[in-house]
């Protein structure tokens, strides 16, 4: 009777203590998250500071823009431009791999997860969150 009573708190021990392990195991995952790492700024703030010189800070673009540059084009029509529904993936393409468009000649788009890559040694799930933020930010400016 002893010796069971002894087993079972001995048991119960080693599962809360195995509990407890995962318990901060999982708030030690949290803090090492890409995410918090990265002190990842918002949709806003990364528009504002990569793509505002040229499509605008309300999005609507700049205007006209010395030859041969093309104007920038109008982001908060995209929905409209596709029949009523953001064309998320399009979008997160193009800031992944800028805007491939031959037949207008060189793409003047420039491509973000290169840049984001290269240009400030980011990893690639830390690109993906800022293309994710900036995707979100111009889908919530769209015009209805
Ligand atoms: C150097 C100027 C410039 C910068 C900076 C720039 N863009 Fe652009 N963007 C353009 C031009 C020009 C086009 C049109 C491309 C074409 O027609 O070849 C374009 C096209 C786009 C398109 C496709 C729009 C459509 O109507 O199909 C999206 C989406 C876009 N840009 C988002 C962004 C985002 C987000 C950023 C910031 C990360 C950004 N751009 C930074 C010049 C720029």
């Amino acid at each position: 009777m002893f010796t069971r009573a002894l087993r079972y708190a001995a048991l119960i021990g080693v599962l809360f203590a195995s509990a407890h392990k995962l318990h901060a195991a999982q708030q030690e995952h949290a803090a090492n998250s890409p995410a918090a790492r990265a002190n990842l700024p918002s949709g806003e703030e990364l528009f504002n500071k990569h793509c505002a010189v040229c499509h605008g800070q309300d999005l609507k673009g700049v205007g006209p823009a010395p030859a041969p540059y093309k104007v920038p084009p109008d982001l908060t029509r995209l929905s409209r431009r596709h029949r009523g529904k953001f064309p998320e993936s399009y979008v997160q393409d193009i800031l992944r791999n800028g805007a491939l468009l031959p037949e207008h000649g060189m793409a003047q788009m420039p491509a973000w997860g290169t840049d984001f890559r290269e240009m400030h040694g980011f990893d690639a799930s830390e690109v993906e969150m800022r293309i994710t933020n900036l995707t979100n930010y111009i889908k919530s400016r769209q015009i209805k």
